[in-house]
């Protein structure tokens, strides 16, 4: 979790490497969407409401995600990437897996000053071709204009022009930042600190993600052992 442009995405791929686990982003999902082939009447309203920084309604995102169940079965895990969010999203999910005899591990919500973000936004740089991110001043690619991987054509982000990031801030004030408190109440959120480089972010992530793993394990064991006594 986190504000748009906090570098979820970034992170999500840098987990994803050393995990290996299925990363399913919805905002990944909606702009594929985007590209050619033949969309369904629900898609193609969700196409608009991402163009214009706005919210994909509930309904469609939960039907989008279901139809990716697969992903949360993956044998090394699965990392959600800008989903849920919104208290129905976080509620439907909860349910959904529930059902399916899964539990999310953790929820990281990642932090940083407005005026970051969106200096962030404003220099992002996407590969039209592999979508790898990168960003003018920060991660810039090694000939400019080029994509590293694939010699793509980095292009700026639709969403990323000044009049739909206010939108995209403004929704993400409304409706994902309540989600904070109800992941704090379900004790799952990892708050972490998203300045410095992806690679110490993605350290301290890391790191926080272990000790939780190793006091979990622990409680655990402990509630077995006193179970025995
Ligand atoms: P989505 O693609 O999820 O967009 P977002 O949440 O707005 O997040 P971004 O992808 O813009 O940013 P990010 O946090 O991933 O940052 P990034 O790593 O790229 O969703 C797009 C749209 O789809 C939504 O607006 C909505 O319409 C729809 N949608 C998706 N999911 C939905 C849902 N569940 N419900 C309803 N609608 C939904 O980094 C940003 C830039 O910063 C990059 O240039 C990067 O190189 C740079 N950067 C990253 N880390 C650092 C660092 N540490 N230091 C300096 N620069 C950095």
């Amino acid at each position: 979790m986190g504000a748009p442009g906090v570098g979820k995405g970034t992170q999500a791929d840098l987990l994803n490497r050393r995990l290996r686990a299925c990363h399913l982003s919805t905002g990944d999902v909606f702009r594929g969407a985007g590209e050619g082939c033949e969309l369904s009447p629900a898609m193609k309203e969700a196409v608009g409401y991402m163009r214009r920084g706005e919210l994909v309604p509930d309904s469609t995102v939960w039907e989008m995600v279901r139809e990716r169940k697969a992903c949360l079965h993956c044998g090394g895990g699965f990392i959600l990437d800008g989903f849920p969010r919104t208290i129905g999203q976080a509620e439907s999910l909860k349910k959904f897996m529930d059902g399916e005899g899964l539990a999310l591990s953790a929820v990281v919500n990642y932090e940083l000053p407005f005026a970051e973000i969106v200096a962030r936004l404003s220099g992002r740089r996407t590969c039209e071709k592999c979508k790898a991110v990168y960003h003018v001043s920060e991660r810039p690619p090694q000939i400019e204009g080029k994509c590293d991987r694939c010699d793509g054509k980095l292009l700026v982000r639709e969403d990323d022009r000044p009049e739909s990031i206010r939108v995209r801030l403004d929704a993400y004030e409304r409706c994902t930042a309540p989600l904070i408190e109800f992941y704090q109440n379900s004790g799952l959120l990892v708050s972490v600190e998203a300045k410095g480089s992806p690679d110490e972010i993605f350290e301290t992530t890391f790191t926080q993600l272990e000790d939780r793993r190793v006091r979990q394990v622990a409680q655990m064991a402990w509630v077995s052992l006193e179970d025995h006594c």
